[in-house]
């Protein structure tokens, strides 16, 4: 008599079986919701290329927060668009620029409801659309465009944030806006840092989000990682955790799943991963052409992101993610 063939077959029969044997899990206390306040509007705009998404006013803002707070979405990234722009993206640090006013509107309203994120970079302040200080031959230049992001994190943990996001990839920038943040007497905000960013093409859309173009048609490939490489997104980390981050971002996600795994299995703070504008815009394409079906391609999306290993995810998807999960 020979053995049986082993039965695989026999945990997949039901949906109670399955769900039972489940080893991942996606819930709604796992995504971050990514959001945009664009001063000097009074009627939200939506964005093109990123359908369901809108630049918030101040008070449309609000009502966002509040509809996924009411959903269970724990935390939101906020994003500004300023009315002015100029060389120095100065008014990132302004105390009553368009992010330090509605980060004070969402703490005065949610209390500690939701976890408060402001991305931290210069892009959408400056008038070229760098995310940093550009020198006469075009470079950024690093040490001069940390300080400026040290600045920005003391205006941002002033007006309220829990964490702050810095996102430009310049070398040394947690160890800067960790040592400014504590030097304000801040030393109760952390730093969820964008430590594996890469120079991804999937950031078109959120490109349109904040009214960013690259001057002369330049890129990030200069301080933005080169996607060739997952060692370096190690090294990566590792830094940015020694300068003093407290959460750890990767960035896109699900074409970097390898890194995920590997950023994961190299530390024990808290991983996260942003599934980028450039990721949403292609199921919502597929979807609205009914070539996939959205719903279940987002949830089996997210659901990977989080089995590579991820512990958080920012997510344009996640208040239509949170409502199927509640639903
Ligand atoms: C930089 C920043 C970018 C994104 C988040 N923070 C754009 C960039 O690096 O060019 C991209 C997010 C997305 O594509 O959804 N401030």
């Amino acid at each position: 008599m020979s053995f049986p063939a082993q039965r695989l077959r026999r945990l997949r029969r039901t949906p109670a079986l399955r769900r039972l044997v489940a080893e991942t899990r996606l819930g709604v206390d796992d995504l971050v919701a990514p959001l945009f306040v664009r001063e000097g509007i009074t009627e939200p705009q939506p964005i093109a290329s990123l359908p369901g998404v809108v630049q918030h006013t101040r008070d449309s803002l609000v009502k966002e927060a509040h509809r996924l707070s009411s959903l269970g979405v724990p935390a939101l990234v906020l994003f500004g668009i300023p009315s002015r722009k100029d060389p120095e993206g100065s008014e990132a640090w302004n105390p009553n620029g368009i992010v330090q006013l509605a980060l004070k509107d969402l703490r005065d309203d949610l209390d500690d409801a939701m976890v408060l994120i402001p991305d931290l970079c210069l892009d959408e302040y400056t008038d070229h659309g760098h995310c940093g200080i550009v020198r006469p031959d075009g470079t950024v230049d690093n040490d001069a465009t940390i300080e400026l992001y040290a600045r920005t994190a003391v205006a941002q943990a002033e007006a309220g944030a829990d964490l702050v996001a810095p996102s430009g990839m310049m070398d040394g920038q947690v160890g800067a806006i960790r040592n400014a943040l504590d030097g304000g007497g801040f030393n109760e905000t952390g730093i969820l840092a964008y430590a594996a960013k890469f120079a991804s093409a999937l950031y078109g859309p959120f490109r349109d989000a904040v009214d960013v173009t690259i001057v002369g048609g330049g890129d990030r490939k200069g301080y933005q990682q080169d996607w060739h490489n997952r060692g370096e997104a190690l090294a990566e980390v590792r830094a940015d955790i020694a300068e003093g981050a407290d959460i750890v971002m990767v960035k896109p996600a699900l074409a970097y799943l390898d890194v995920i795994a590997a950023v994961k299995a190299s530390t024990d703070v808290p991983v996260a991963a942003y599934h980028v504008s450039g990721e949403y815009s292609m199921l919502k394409a597929a979807a609205e052409r009914g070539w996939i079906d959205g719903e279940a391609v987002a949830l089996e999306h997210l659901t990977a992101i989080k089995r590579a290993g991820a512990d958080i995810i920012v997510t344009y998807l996640a208040g239509e993610v949170a409502e199927s999960l509640n639903g």
